[in-house]
């Protein structure tokens, strides 16, 4: 039997293997953009913050496009939590962000023809689908539930992300929270356009669980975080680890709840946000300083370490194409042994 793991995701991305590297903002993620890329999945561009403003905005995301355009040959994606809803200094950012990747994308050729891939997350896509549809890049966005991915599929986006409440970064709110095996399967009985599968996703045992329940492919954030050519600090990925079963909990994020590690950083920003002493735009100001703080300066214990409840099955820092292809092989072995079990 000769099984092969590709499904229509990867002919409308072009791309090997039905696998995304997820949106890490506001970390840097170019080396570990070109380097999934490079290995056959779709590497993706994180933003450097949702509270730098227009200007750093549109220079930083310029300057990333350019990096990953260079390190490797092959399609990338972008991705920019967005909301209308917003503080308006992340208005703004936002906006640049998204208007900085259009214009510098019709520039240049090279450009235009790889980054394939705008992923919206966070709040409403719909200030910013036309825009992008009519730059012809392709359009995902993440949802938490089967009732947001039908609104999407309406607004005329071209897939969807469903993130499980394990995830790590931006979560559900605790009483609308819906975990991975129940939101997959929801999903893709809800919509016809492609979903892909996020939240808890790490191994070859987790992407055919996602492709069994209608998945077209995965996105995996925390699994390739903890990666040799990933840019995040040497601190950061050991303490993902060396992290198991409880050891994350829900903070509050820039945009709701978001999980991270527990340590002193996250414990102090929810005894902050409850004190309500600080102004919301000083209160995110120092959410973004504290998450720059453990990536940057690898302080676990003061900074805040997103990261999903998936670190329990994560031991190594192995390379991305180690990642990738132990997913590939294991995933095809995986499939053959179901079907001579199931006669
Ligand atoms: C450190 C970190 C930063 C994240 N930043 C973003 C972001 O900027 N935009 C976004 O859409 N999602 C963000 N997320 C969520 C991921 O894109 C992804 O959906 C999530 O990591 C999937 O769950 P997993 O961590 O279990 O793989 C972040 C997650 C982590 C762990």
């Amino acid at each position: 039997m000769v099984v092969s793991i590709k499904t229509e995701l990867c002919d409308l991305l072009g791309i090997e293997y039905p696998i995304i590297q997820a949106g890490l903002g506001p970390y840097c993620t170019v080396n570990l953009a070109a380097a999934v890329s490079n290995a056959g999945a779709l590497g993706t561009i994180s933003i450097p913050g949702m509270t730098v403003g227009p200007e750093i905005a549109s220079e930083k995301i310029r300057e990333y496009m350019h990096t990953v355009k260079k390190k490797t040959k092959n399609n990338f994606a972008i991705n920019t939590p967005v909301g209308e809803h917003v503080p308006d200094i992340m208005l703004k950012t936002t906006d640049a962000y998204i208007d900085t990747v259009i214009e510098e994308r019709e520039k240049d050729p090279d450009l235009k023809r790889r980054l394939v891939l705008y992923i919206t997350s966070a709040g409403s896509p719909a200030r910013y689908h036309k825009k992008i549809k009519d730059s012809g890049l392709l359009h995902f966005h993440v949802v938490p539930s089967a009732y947001h991915a039908k609104k999407m599929e309406k607004m005329g986006l071209d897939g969807v992300i469903a993130s499980g409440y394990e995830a790590g970064g931006h979560t559900h709110l605790p009483n609308r929270a819906v975990h991975t095996f129940v939101l997959i399967p929801s999903v893709t009985d809800s919509v016809k356009i492609p979903v892909v599968a996020a939240g808890g996703i790490c191994d070859a045992k987790t992407l055919v669980a996602a492709l069994a329940l209608g998945a077209q492919g995965v996105q995996m954030g925390t699994r390739f975080i903890a990666t040799r050519e990933s840019d995040f600090h040497i601190n950061y990925k050991r303490f993902i680890v060396e992290s198991g079963e409880w050891s994350d909990m829900v903070a509050p994020g820039v945009y709701g709840p978001a999980r991270c590690l527990r340590n002193k950083g996250a414990e102090e920003i929810i005894k902050l946000e409850a004190e309500g002493v600080l102004p919301e735009e000083e209160l995110n100001k120092l959410k973004d300083e504290r998450l720059w703080a453990s990536e940057r300066d690898g302080d676990v214990v003061n900074g805040l370490v997103s990261a999903g409840q998936v670190v329990s099955r994560i031991n190594n820092i192995p390379s991305v194409s180690e990642v990738i292809e132990n997913i590939i092989r294991e995933a095809t072995e995986i499939i053959k042994k179901l079907n001579g079990v199931l006669k």
